[in-house]
């Protein structure tokens, strides 16, 4: 058993600046001609998946197809690779390997408790992987979802290394047999439940797949409703799912709009000692002033 987190010396100052997640698309390592597309696709993010995607055959196959990945690497989006669980026989030396090739993040699946993520963030600061390599953690067991408060909390912690919860919804279909229907209705509960911990602890938070990837319509619905529910973006099983997820995270025009009259009309010299002012009818007051500038600051880093 690995010693649990406690103080750990870090150089990051944790400067936030916002990174778009808004399209999250698993590649599984064993799969050389969706590997190959990656330089064209217009995605946030990739996770190289050695888990669920990847037979227990080919499992270290794939691991040692890392490098080479890495080697490669696509500069324009993120790259994080999902590991075995480490209560598996392949999660230990899946971590090691995927901590050389310091990826933006490591996905952690199956996650119980705090603990962990903390026996993962201790294997990595004794490899001196860089502060720079995340962990994120799928949200997919029933124990995930009762502990959730406390493992979001890590969020608060740099030196935790957590920075993003990915919901596993397959997985939680699967372990607590509630029925998969299109309205997620079942599922919503637990999905409003992941956006609460992970605002709490800081942390991004991004919806799980859609497995009917032929249904680009019901995919698009989703999406929005996934944004409206507040996460920040979608975990894609097929590239035809990148442009609707791009779509539904990103302000929309209106929004923008808003967002700036909001800006120009605090920046009034009128206004200038004001908490709350009148625009177009509505209240407006200082936090919605700051609400506008995260949105405005998100548009521009994805070019909205
Ligand atoms: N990433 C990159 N490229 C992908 C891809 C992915 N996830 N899924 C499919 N592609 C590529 C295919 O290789 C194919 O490439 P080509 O144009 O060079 O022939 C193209 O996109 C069209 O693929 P398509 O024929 O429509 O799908 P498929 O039948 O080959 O694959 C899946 C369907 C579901 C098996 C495949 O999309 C997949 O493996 N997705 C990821 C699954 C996964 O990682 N699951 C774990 C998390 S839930
Ligand atoms: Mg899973």
């Amino acid at each position: 058993m690995l010693a649990s987190g406690g103080l750990r010396r870090h150089r990051s100052d944790m400067t936030q600046t916002y990174r778009p997640r808004r399209s999250v698309l698993y590649v599984p390592a064993s799969n050389d001609k969706a590997l190959a597309k990656l330089p064209s696709l217009a995605c946030d993010a990739v996770i190289i998946d050695l888990e669920d995607a990847v037979a227990p055959a080919d499992k270290i196959a794939a691991r040692e197809k890392l490098a080479g990945i890495f080697a490669n690497r696509p500069g324009r989006c993120e790259m994080i690779v999902r590991i075995n669980a480490l209560s598996s026989e392949w999660g230990a030396d899946d971590l090691l390997a995927v901590a050389k090739c310091e990826p933006d993040g490591i996905l952690l699946p199956k996650v119980d408790k705090p603990r962990d993520i903390l026996e993962a963030g201790d294997v990595l600061d004794d490899n001196f992987a860089p502060d720079e390599v995340k962990l994120w953690a799928m949200i997919e067991t029933p124990k995930a979802l009762l502990n959730i408060g406390a493992i979001a909390e890590l969020g608060r912690d740099p030196a935790s290394r957590l920075a993003c919860f990915v919901a596993g919804t397959n997985d939680l279909v699967k372990d607590t047999g509630v029925l998969a229907t299109p309205d997620r209705r079942y599922l919503v509960p637990w999905l409003m439940q992941m956006v609460l911990a992970a605002r709490a602890g800081g942390l991004d938070m991004l919806d799980g797949v859609s497995n009917d990837f032929r249904d680009l319509d019901a995919f698009a619905r989703e999406c929005a409703e996934a944004a409206a529910m507040g996460f920040d973006g979608k975990s894609l099983i097929h590239p035809a799912q990148i442009e609707a997820a791009n779509r539904a995270f990103a302000p929309s025009a209106e929004e923008v709009a808003e967002a700036r009259a909001v800006k120009d009309a605090f920046g009034l010299a009128e206004n200038a000692g004001k908490g709350v002012i009148a625009l177009n009818g509505k209240m407006v007051e200082r936090l919605h002033l700051a609400q506008a500038e995260k949105l405005l600051a998100k548009a521009a880093a994805i070019g909205a």
